[in-house]
Formats: structure tokens, C-alpha cells, sequence
């Protein structure tokens, strides 16, 4: 799978992936990444992106040349499965988008700035707006290091166990059940006898239960999604 991801800054995206897990899928020929500079396609001798806002208002938007250049040399060498733009007002990042996404070949990913792009880049070349919260980042870039992190994980092979993505919380539109390690006593408090038995089945019961108090108790919308969907099968 291939992201390309156009930004400003993409000094803020090498960190979060060249490590760990992302590292190991990127190792493994699994996972590429391509970080492009919108300043190489800016304007003029000032390396333009941005401009004042048509209307008045506090905030620069980003100019329409250089993101529309940029995108025009990378869809010219690849066919993308969804042009992505990153912004507030866009679907939120939910487990089930992160599953479809995982199963795509070639995603281009856009990182707003400022006060966003001009709407015409929207209009003409986005199919998919990515928002991943309610909540307003500076930029972009933060919320395309959350989607690579979170689409990437879920390709076949890049987890160690190929079971444990599907344990997750979220992934049956349950939250995970409680984990232990060792030692199997700390500070007086015991680790479940469940756990220590062998028992696979009880454990899977255990676990099961467990997951189903923790949504109940802490996200009764996605009990409600889960029981819905547990009729429909
Ligand atoms: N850019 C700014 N805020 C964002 C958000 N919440 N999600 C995605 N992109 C953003």
C-alpha cells in the first residue's frame, strides 16, 4: 500500500512514521510512504502557498496553483483510490473507514494550513475528507500521521500476531477488554484467576464479558451499534 502526502511541513510527519510499527511495515515492503513538499511547487521567487481570503477575515488559505500542480504530477504517475483531505469538517476517522482504507492500493493525502485550501481544490480533485475529532489542529499533518498509523497497522502482515488487530477495541464495535502482565500479584492486587487457568474457552468468555461491561459502562452508543449489528447477522 502507498500514501502520498502533500504539506508544508513534512518535517512534522518523519517522526511518528519511521518508527516502530510503521518502520517494520515500511521494512517489509509493505507499506510506502512519500512525503511531498508543497514549497517545490510554490509561486514566484517568495515560494508562495498561501494568500489572503476573498471576503476579509483573519486567516490565510491556500493557494490553488501549487496543490493543484502538485496533485496533477502525482496522478499523472499512478491512479489513486482516494484523494484525502485532511480537515475538521470532514467524516470522522471511525475503526470501520480505517478498515476500508486498508484496503486500498495508492492514497494521495492533502494537509490543510492556515485556514484551510481554496474550496475549488475540494470541488475539483478531493473524493474523501478526513476529520479525525472534533477538535482544531494547527495543521494537517498530525491527523495524516493518525490515519497512515491507524490504516497501516491493519494491512495483512505488518502485526506480528496477524490475530491481534482483530482484538482490538472498536474492531467489532467493542472496547478491548482489561490486560495483564507479569507479576501475577503487585501491590496486593491479583491478576484473574481466568487468566492463570489455560482455560481457553473461559478466558474467551471471560474476555468477552469484560468487553461487553467496559462499553456498557463507558460507551453505551457502541453497545447499542454492536447488539444492532449482533441482529442482523
Ligand atoms: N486539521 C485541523 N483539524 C483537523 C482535524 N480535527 N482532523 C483532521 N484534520 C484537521
Amino acid at each position: 500500500m502507498r500514501f502520498d502526502i502533500i504539506s508544508v511541513l513534512p518535517e512534522l510527519l518523519e517522526s511518528p512514521l519511521n518508527h516502530s510499527i510503521m518502520q517494520r511495515a515500511k521494512d517489509r515492503g509493505l507499506l510506502e510512504v512519500f512525503l511531498h513538499n508543497l514549497r517545490d511547487y510554490a509561486l514566484g521567487k517568495h515560494r508562495q502557498v498561501d494568500d489572503y481570503q476573498f471576503g476579509g477575515g483573519a486567516g490565510m488559505v491556500m493557494r490553488p496553483e501549487p496543490l493543484a500542480a502538485c496533485i496533477e504530477k502525482l496522478c499523472a504517475e499512478r491512479i489513486y483510490d482516494a484523494i484525502i483531505y485532511t480537515s475538521p469538517d470532514g467524516q470522522t476517522l471511525d475503526q470501520s473507514l480505517c478498515n476500508q482504507l486498508s484496503m486500498k492500493e495508492n492514497l494521495l493525502v492533502i494537509c490543510g494550513h492556515y485556514k484551510g485550501i481554496d474550496e475549488r481544490i475540494r470541488q475539483k480533485y478531493v473524493t474523501l475528507e478526513i476529520s479525525i475529532g472534533d477538535y482544531v489542529l494547527s495543521g494537517g499533518e498530525l491527523a495524516a500521521a493518525v490515519i497512515v498509523d491507524a490504516v497501516g497497522r491493519l494491512i495483512p502482515g505488518v502485526l506480528n500476531d496477524e490475530t491481534s488487530a482483530l482484538f482490538d477495541s472498536f474492531q467489532d464495535d467493542l472496547l478491548a477488554p482489561p490486560v495483564y502482565t507479569r507479576p501475577a500479584e503487585w501491590e496486593g492486587m491479583k491478576v484473574p484467576e481466568v487468566l492463570l487457568s489455560g482455560h481457553e474457552k473461559n478466558i474467551s468468555e471471560w474476555r468477552h464479558e469484560q468487553s461487553l461491561e467496559r462499553t456498557r459502562s463507558r460507551r453505551p452508543d457502541l453497545l447499542e451499534r454492536y447488539e444492532k449489528g449482533e441482529d442482523a447477522a
